[in-house]
């Protein structure tokens, strides 16, 4: 039995509690409130323009909410800035990929890293008047090489981020999140832009980094294959409001659900959070498809 299951581990450790973000005119998050569990993987789904991207943007400090509370393990991350969430052991990916292009594979890893770290980087410029800085600079270098080993992309670690495939680029992006050292990961639309084989490792990717890393993950996701294939437990959002909260089975049977789906239109073109274009078409979710999904 591995820790995801015990019963220590299936108590909330996520709590979101009447959270609304409004941008001027418009609610983004609507008085949401969800309790993630330990050890989970919950899926965070929704049409377009939802507001999930919102919602990580709040748990990650890179929005302030208008109102309401995001508590981890006990400690409130309302209002603090990004890097002291990082350090409250919560970490995500982009929904579009962010990485250091130009840089090589291993210092991408390496970045995530600093936010743990003690020295400073102009010690680190000046290795032997700072030794400490300099061996905690090794330290990194160790860590992130062991984190490439156990993610595959060792042999890439001296290669362009830009030269990876698209699959590998996503990877890299979730071994840096996983150099901070976190107990809670966020994906957001980890599988975007991913052919069909791709999604599929990506499946027991994640559950696999469950496992080994511990972690309890909160994974924003438009493919219901997906969604379906690896979460234990599903949050959907429309319009800002959470409209469903259930296992796979419930969520691809609620009529409320399917409805939300179906009505939505054409995606628009990227909006001012980066979030570009994609996601549904109504084509997308038949009714058939999200039934179907998962198996
Ligand atoms: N920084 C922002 N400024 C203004 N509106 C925003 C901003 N970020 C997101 N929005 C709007 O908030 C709504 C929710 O967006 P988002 O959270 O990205 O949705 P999702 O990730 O579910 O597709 C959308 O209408 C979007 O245009
Ligand atoms: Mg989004």
């Amino acid at each position: 039995m591995n820790a995801s299951h015990s019963a220590e581990a299936r108590k909330p450790v996520l709590r979101i509690r009447e959270l609304t973000l409004r941008f001027g005119g418009l609610i983004a998050v609507n008085n949401l409130s969800i309790d993630v569990a330990g050890g989970s993987i919950v899926g965070l789904i929704g049409p377009n323009g939802a507001g999930k991207t919102t919602v990580f943007n709040v748990i990650t400090g890179f929005y302030r909410p208008s109102e309401g509370s995001v508590e981890f393990m006990g400690q409130q991350l309302t209002g603090l800035p990004p890097h002291r969430v990082c350090m409250a052991g919560v970490s995500r990916t982009f929904q579009n990929i962010r990485l250091f292009q130009n840089e090589t594979v291993l210092q991408n890893v390496m970045i995530g890293s600093y936010v743990r770290q003690r020295g400073t980087w102009w010690q680190n410029l000046v290795p032997f008047l700072f030794p400490a800085a300099a061996r905690e600079e090794r330290e990194i270098r160790d860590d992130a090489m062991k984190l490439l080993e156990r993610l595959g992309l060792a042999e890439q670690a001296d290669a362009r981020a830009s030269s990876l495939p698209y699959g590998a680029q996503r990877r890299l992006e979730i071994a840096r999140a996983l150099a901070t050292r976190p107990k809670f990961l966020l994906l957001d639309e980890p599988a975007a832009g991913m052919n069909p084989q791709e999604s599929e490792e990506l499946l027991n990717f994640i559950r696999r980094l469950r496992d080994e890393f511990a972690l309890t993950i909160l994974l924003i996701e438009h493919d219901m294959k997906v969604v379906m294939g690896v979460c234990e437990h599903i949050q959907v959002m429309d319009r800002g409001l959470l409209i469903a909260d259930g296992s796979p089975e419930e969520i691809r049977a609620n009529p409320r659900v399917i409805e939300a789906y179906l009505g939505q239109s054409a995606p628009e073109a990227g909006d001012e959070a980066g979030n570009g274009v994609g996601g549904f078409k109504a084509g997308d979710f038949k009714k058939e498809e999200i039934a179907h999904a998962g198996h």
